[in-house]
This record gives structure tokens, C-alpha cells and sequence, in this order.
């Protein structure tokens, strides 16, 4: 790789398209030429196009939508694009293949919290902690009684876990070792154990795993082959008290389909994190009692945002040292 020419002679230029945490802003600041948003507003697509011509470097996230034309756009300037997250469904890979501009991403920082995350939801929702958390700040609880949002067990369950990588795995030792529950998982291949992991039975067919399963978790990267894995014909797989889980990327579950399947009682509940079209919720979402909603928390500790910023880094500086970034994509 070479070296990337820097046209002003000065150190290159980096925007960074959200607020990060201070440490990572200052780091950034300390070795780069730093253009920060302090606003804090998502790119417009011609706020990208603009930075793309007068950066270096692009450290953006998943609200930054980089598409072929964002990508290829006249007079760029951009060679390197880092995204702060491992999820990297806002860049069009083949985009920036084409164009020659290399993308880098965040594995493994954000494994754990992005598991306990995921923990937390299925018991959430199974334990109707959404539905009572919004009887007490209603002030509308009379009291402990014997028969009051009764929710289900999870411990010693069957869980199912679609997309079996880091994450996935990070959930299976925690619902395992901690929880007592049975582990299916569905991915392209089986996974070869690796130490530490629980036993986990390997189900080639999508189907399988969700007809046996009381509760699914998804952990699969949103592709074109992911996009509506859930749908409405697989929803029909499952069980009527199963729950589904999802800290992946909304695109994986077909939301109009899911919202009718709880509304009719079809599936017991779901943990959601992720959404379609964040921030935008579909219609008849938020309605429903059975649903736990969180802002897309999966990776946001100080610690794993902090660790996801200076790893953007990290892949910023080997490539502007002419090395090969880290955790290079495309
Ligand atoms: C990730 O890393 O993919 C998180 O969801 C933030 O984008």
C-alpha cells in the first residue's frame, strides 16, 4: 500500500461525522488534522459528498449512509473511510471497492456489552419488566399481588442463536453458563468449538431452529442474503410463547410482519435494539404491550464507545503510516 499523498503538506485531514467521547476526539485532535461535528446532526448525503471532497479520512457511523455516489464522488479526496461499529450495512462495500477507497470497522471491542445487551432484552421481555417499569412511573400500582404480570421463566429454556460469531457466541456463554439454557445456533457452516464456548447444536436449517426454540436471538450482519430472514412465513415457525431478540440490524427482521405476529398473539414478545428504519418505528410498534424498545444501546458503554473510537483510530493510523489497517472490510 502506499502511502496516501497529503495535498496540503500538512497532517491529513480526518471529519469525524458524530460526537464521540472526549478521549477519542482528543486523540483524533492529537494526531490528526480533526474537522468535528459539534452539532452532533447526522450527514446529509451532500454534507457527505462535501467532506468526501475536502478530508483525507472519513470516521463515521451508522447514521452516515455511504452509498456508490457518496463514495465515487467527483474530485474525492476520501482513500480511507473508518466506521465507528462493526455493523458495516451503511457503506456499499462493492461501492468502495470500486472506487478504491479502503473501509475499516470495530470487531470484538463491542462483543461483550453488545451480549449483555442482547441478555437483557430477552429477559426483559420475558419477565414483563417494560410493562411494569411503566406501571410504577405511572403511579398506578396498588401492590404486590399474587397474580400480577406474571411473566415466563428463562432459565434452563432452549434458546436459538441465528448468526454465530463473536457476538453470538459472547450470548451463548451467558445464556449457557449463566442461565442454564440449551443452545441451538444457525449460521452458513458450523462453528468449530473454541474454548470457553458452551455445547451448542448446530441447526443448518433456519426453520428447525426457530420451531424448537423459546426464545431467538439474532446476531447475523445485515446483508442482501439477511434482509427479511424474519419474516412473515418464519415467524409462523415459531412457537406461540417463544420471544425474539434483536441487537443486529433492524433490515434482519421484516418489522410490519413482526408487529402483526405480536399483535395476534402469534409469537409471545420481542426485545427490540434495532429497527428498520431508525429512528422511525413501524406502524403499531409501539402500541403493543409485549415489546421492549431500546435506542439502539447495543454497544454504548463509555468503556466499549471509548474503545470503538480509538480502534477507528488505530485502523486510521496504520493506514496513513502505509500499513494495513487492522480490521480492513474493503
Ligand atoms: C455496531 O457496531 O454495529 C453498532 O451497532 C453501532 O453501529
Amino acid at each position: 500500500m502506499t502511502p496516501p499523498a497529503d495535498p496540503d503538506g500538512g497532517r491529513p485531514v480526518v471529519v469525524v461525522t458524530r460526537c464521540l467521547p472526549a478521549v477519542v476526539e482528543d486523540a483524533v485532535a492529537a494526531r490528526f488534522d480533526g474537522r468535528f461535528n459539534t452539532l452532533d446532526d447526522p450527514f446529509e448525503p451532500a454534507v457527505l459528498e462535501d467532506a468526501m471532497r475536502r478530508a483525507d479520512a472519513l470516521l463515521c457511523t451508522v447514521t452516515d449512509h455511504l452509498g456508490a455516489r457518496v463514495l465515487d464522488v467527483r474530485d474525492r479526496r476520501v482513500r480511507i473511510v473508518a466506521n465507528f461499529g462493526v455493523g458495516v450495512n451503511n457503506i456499499d462495500l462493492a461501492a468502495a471497492r470500486a472506487a478504491g477507497v479502503t473501509v475499516t470497522n470495530t470487531p470484538d471491542v463491542l462483543t461483550d456489552d453488545t451480549a449483555d445487551l442482547a441478555v437483557a432484552l430477552l429477559l426483559a421481555v420475558a419477565r414483563r419488566m417494560g410493562e411494569g417499569e411503566r406501571l410504577v412511573r405511572a403511579d398506578a400500582w396498588s401492590g404486590w399481588t399474587p397474580t400480577q404480570l406474571l411473566g415466563t421463566r428463562v432459565t434452563g429454556r432452549v434458546l436459538g442463536i441465528v448468526g454465530y460469531g463473536r457476538i453470538g457466541r459472547a450470548v451463548a456463554r451467558r445464556a449457557h453458563f449463566g442461565f442454564g439454557m440449551r443452545i441451538l445456533y444457525h449460521s452458513r457452516r458450523p462453528h468449530p468449538a473454541t474454548p470457553g464456548d458452551p455445547p451448542a447444536e448446530y441447526r443448518e436449517r433456519l426453520d428447525d431452529l426457530l420451531a424448537e426454540c423459546d426464545a431467538v436471538t439474532l446476531h447475523c450482519p445485515a446483508t442482501p442474503e439477511t434482509r427479511h430472514l424474519i419474516d412473515e412465513r418464519s415467524l409462523a415457525r415459531m412457537r406461540p410463547t417463544a420471544f425474539l431478540v434483536n441487537t443486529a440490524r433492524g433490515d434482519v427482521v421484516d418489522e410490519a410482519a413482526l408487529v402483526t405476529a405480536l399483535r395476534e398473539g402469534r409469537i409471545a414478545g420481542a426485545g427490540l435494539d434495532v429497527y428498520e428504519r431508525e429512528p422511525r418505528l413501524a406502524d403499531g410498534l409501539r402500541e403493543l404491550a409485549n415489546v421492549v424498545l431500546l435506542p439502539h444501546l447495543g454497544s454504548a458503554t463509555t468503556e466499549t464507545r471509548t474503545a470503538m473510537g480509538l480502534r477507528a483510530l488505530a485502523n486510521l493510523e496504520a493506514f496513513f503510516a502505509g500499513r494495513e489497517p487492522p480490521d480492513r472490510v474493503a
